[in-house]
């Protein structure tokens, strides 16, 4: 059950669904990559979770191949284990097991399901409704200690420790119990074009100026920064509105600077010049990335060799788990 390092194991899952912008790099990536040697990391990138809602198959694949790229761009060491989902069957058959002990009262509570299906509940697939249990089948696999995520994901952390829990009662210690692991006071960045909304994926398709994508060229970053809201007030001056605190907290996070040291320098000074202080903050962050991510994606041969050897690596663990549950349930 123990992994073979002593660091405590932690699973992270994210959606190759395309578009990872600044809220994710500044709130997210920035800081596994600070973190990555304490602890005994898995990489996840969860394509069988993507296409719970409908996917363009060629965009699937370049959006898988990516964010994999992006991770290693952005300071992911390659020691690290970073596999694609699907490459590892005992996801998908650990999270059938599941669903058949996962109560269906228990997934229409799930509020990101809410959310998803909308009013098309009635045509949202079952897979995006049996979620849940692939996400519980991910984490589970490992013996995981820490899950990663957002507030918004809270839940389905719940909900695993649940069905791991009910399992564990009723068969014995199967699986170790995950916790959440929740930026207590991450950066959180919001939309340039409406700093009352956390930036998102789903807003950026709707809006082109709302998110700053990590992929973004300098001049593409330069427009939107320069559109991004601001205050009614002629300069900058504190107390600031959402917009100049949301480009400050941009400003900020980047520099590694605290509240009181941006606020002698932009106080009194014209939107214009903090916009390009800015503009040229996330540009000297994005650009090494982009271009690590360029060469790295120059070989996409070598790319799916990485992620294949870290799920043939990974296979023997997920196996052994999903085996000792196939024994409890008596499928073996
Ligand atoms: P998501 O794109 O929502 O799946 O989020 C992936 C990761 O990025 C999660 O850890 C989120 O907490 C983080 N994240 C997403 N949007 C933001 C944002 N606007 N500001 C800070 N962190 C964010
Ligand atoms: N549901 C997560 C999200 O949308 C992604 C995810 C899938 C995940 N499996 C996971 C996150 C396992 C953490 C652990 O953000």
């Amino acid at each position: 059950m123990q992994s073979a390092t002593t660091k405590p194991r932690v699973f992270s899952g994210i959606q190759p669904s395309g578009g990872l912008h600044l809220g994710n790099y500044l709130g997210a990536i920035r800081n596994w990559v600070r973190d990555q040697d304490k602890y005994d990391n898995i990489f996840c990138i969860v394509d069988l979770h993507t296409i719970t809602v409908p996917q363009d198959p060629a965009a699937l694949r370049e959006n898988t191949l990516d964010l994999a790229a992006v991770y290693l761009a952005s300071g992911i060491s390659k020691t690290q284990a970073m596999f694609i989902q699907s490459h590892i069957p005992a996801h998908a058959e650990l999270a059938w097991i599941l669903e058949c002990f996962v109560p269906m009262g228990w997934l229409e509570r799930m509020t990101q399901f809410k959310e998803k299906s909308g009013r098309e509940r009635e045509r949202s697939s079952a897979g995006l409704f049996a979620y849940p249990a692939l996400m519980a089948a991910d984490i589970l696999l490992y013996d995981t200690r820490y899950v990663p995520v957002g507030e918004d994901q809270r839940q389905h952390i719940e909900l695993t420790r649940d069905v791991a829990q009910r399992m564990n009662q009723r068969f014995g210690e199967l699986f170790t119990l995950p916790e959440p692991m929740i930026q207590a006071a991450g950066a959180r960045i919001m939309g340039l074009d409406d700093p009352q909304k956390k930036m998102s994926k789903s807003l950026a398709a709707e809006a082109p100026g709302h998110a700053i994508f990590i992929l973004d060229a300098p001049e593409v970053v330069r427009r939107k920064l320069a559109r991004a809201q601001t205050d009614a007030q002629p300069e900058v001056r504190f107390p600031a509105g959402p917009g100049v605190t949301n480009l400050l907290e941009i400003y900020r996070t980047i520099q590694g600077k605290d509240w009181a040291t941006v606020e002698k320098e932009f106080g009194g000074k014209s939107y214009s010049v903090l916009k390009t202080a800015v503009a040229d903050a996330v540009i000297e962050a994005l650009t090494p990335i982009q271009q690590r991510y360029r060469e790295i994606r120059t070989d996409d041969a070598a790319l799916v060799q990485h992620l294949r050897g870290a799920a043939e690596r990974l296979t023997p663990t997920a196996n052994t788990t999903l085996r000792r549950v196939q024994e409890a349930v008596g499928l073996r």
